[in-house]
């Protein structure tokens, strides 16, 4: 940390102290990804350093950021509202800082748009510009300014930013940042920038300090983490950083994501299925069954090389199971074409989906394309590839009743009052047990499979 940083970071101290009448108050609440999660814990990492403490409740903030997500329309639209709504509070409490970050203020239009329809918004600020909210706040506080910046990508990582994590457990380790792929729907490249991995040691001891604290799942992020390595002065690929991180002792879980198919190695597998601490579970979003729609997608992978994947990955590991991210109505796609999606669904029975309707992204290729399939036709659609697969997840949890699962306990099931955690293809299993098992490994017989969820007793 250099040393502006550091006067910015004690000189805002003081000045939310005083504004704020004692520690002041953060709220910040953070949309989309796990890339945007990590996001948020550095952003909270940098308050906690500026004195604040964290609360759930807007009305009790001194200062609220919305950390923003824009994949598709309806994130953007609901953080508008969202924003929109604070005006009432704002003009309660007239004190009140207001930020808005993330991924849609990386486009150029709708920062200005933020910063026009919200007067009461302080600061807009990108996600390459991080490391600076120290800085911003400092111009607010000091200056009374309104604060926008959209910073360049710097050509180094950012090391030195403190990270205030969320979860006691379980853990987020960014392995690279950004995304060099344009998916033709996408606009993740667009306001995330270009692909750039962290250096292997400075994974390496991340994740090792994270396992000697007693974290019990790390989870490496990335847009594709199998491209890992790429630009990086040492020769290394992802795979080999696995390896390199399954060799730290200790009782705990390695999972990555996000894998994009077409870099997704047999290497890969096999240290999979060699390694102690990585579960047999691999995320692996194939977003079409159809090699047209695929091609138009540019994700430069078929049908077949899909499967062939799936199959080494079930040769190596029998037990593997997977999940993966698919949409529905790309522009142009026809009802035969969505059948191969759910030909694929069937052939490879994904133990969870994560399903999208489509969604045009102003700027990106997809969005010129012509989409003559209405949205109602395409709810249709998504409604029958829901239903075929909830009758695979549920069948799925069926075929485990009797079996032993090892689960990382969670928390407690609002619902039931049970203890709730996630087996190592990340399903949830709920059963009887003391708080005091929250954030340990627990084996679990499955007893009744409950739709997408397992019901167990400990062994
Ligand atoms: N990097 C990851 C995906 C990140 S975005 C990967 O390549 O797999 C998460 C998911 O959102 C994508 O996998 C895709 O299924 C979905 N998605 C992205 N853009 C979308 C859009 N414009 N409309 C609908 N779904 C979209
Ligand atoms: Fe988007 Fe494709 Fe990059 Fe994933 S790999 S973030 S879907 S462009
Ligand atoms: Fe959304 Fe940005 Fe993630 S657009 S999905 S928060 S990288």
């Amino acid at each position: 940390m250099n040393e502006d940083m550091t006067a910015y970071i004690s000189g805002v101290r003081e000045m939310m102290y005083t504004r704020a009448g004692g520690v002041p108050m953060a709220y910040v609440r953070t949309y989309g990804c796990q890339q945007n999660a990590a996001d948020g814990e550095k952003i909270k990492g940098l308050l906690a350093q500026m004195g604040f403490e964290f609360t759930g409740s807007d009305q009790e903030a001194d200062l609220i950021i919305f950390n923003t997500c824009a994949v598709r329309e309806h994130a953007e639209d609901r953080v508008f509202g969202n924003v929109g709504a604070l005006k009432n509070l704002k003009r309660r409490k007239p004190g009140l800082i207001i930020g808005v970050c993330g991924c849609m203020t990386e486009q150029q239009q709708v920062a200005e748009r933020l910063q026009k329809t919200f007067p009461f918004v302080n600061m807009v600020f990108g996600t390459h510009v991080l490391h600076r909210l120290p800085e911003m706040l400092h111009q607010i506080l000091a200056e009374s300014q309104r604060v926008m910046l959209l910073g360049h990508e710097e050509k180094a990582i950012r090391e030195d930013i403190p990270i205030r994590r969320d979860g006691r457990s379980r853990a987020w380790v960014t392995a690279m940042y950004g995304c060099d792929n344009f998916c033709s729907y996408c606009i993740v490249p667009y306001v995330r920038g270009r692909e750039k991995s962290r250096r292997l040691d400075d994974i390496y001891n991340e994740c090792r300090s994270l396992v000697e604290s007693g974290y019990k799942e790390i989870t490496l992020l990335g847009q594709n983490v199998n491209s890992y390595g790429k630009g990086l002065t040492e020769q290394v690929n992802f795979a080999q950083l696995l390896a390199r991180l399954d060799s730290i002792d200790g009782d705990f879980r390695l999972r990555f994501m996000t894998s994009h198919p077409k870099d997704a190695s047999k290497e890969l597998f096999d240290v999979m299925a060699a390694s102690r601490h990585i579960p047999h579970h691999i995320h692996l979003p194939f977003q079409s069954g159809n090699d047209r729609v695929l091609s138009e997608m540019n994700r430069r992978y078929d049908r077949e090389k899909y499967l062939s994947l799936t199959a080494y990955a079930r040769k190596v590991m029998p037990d593997v199971s997977f999940t993966s991210d698919v949409i529905v109505g790309f522009p142009g796609e026809t009802y035969e074409e969505f059948l191969d999606t759910l030909s694929l669904i069937k052939e490879v029975e994904f133990v969870n989906l994560f399903t999208f309707i489509y969604s045009p992204r102003p700027g990106t290729k997809a969005a010129g394309m012509l989409d003559p399939i209405s949205h109602d036709e395409k709810t249709r659609w998504f409604a029958e590839l829901l239903k075929v697969q909830e009758g695979i997840a549920v069948n799925n949890c069926k075929k485990l009743v009797g079996d032993r699962q090892r689960v990382l306990v969670e928390g407690r099931d609002q619902k039931t009052g049970l203890l709730s955690g996630r087996t190592a293809s990340s399903l949830v299993a709920l059963f009887p047990g003391e708080d005091s098992l929250v954030g340990e490994f627990v084996d679990v017989e499955v007893t009744e499979a409950k739709g997408w969820s397992l019901l167990g007793r400990m062994i």
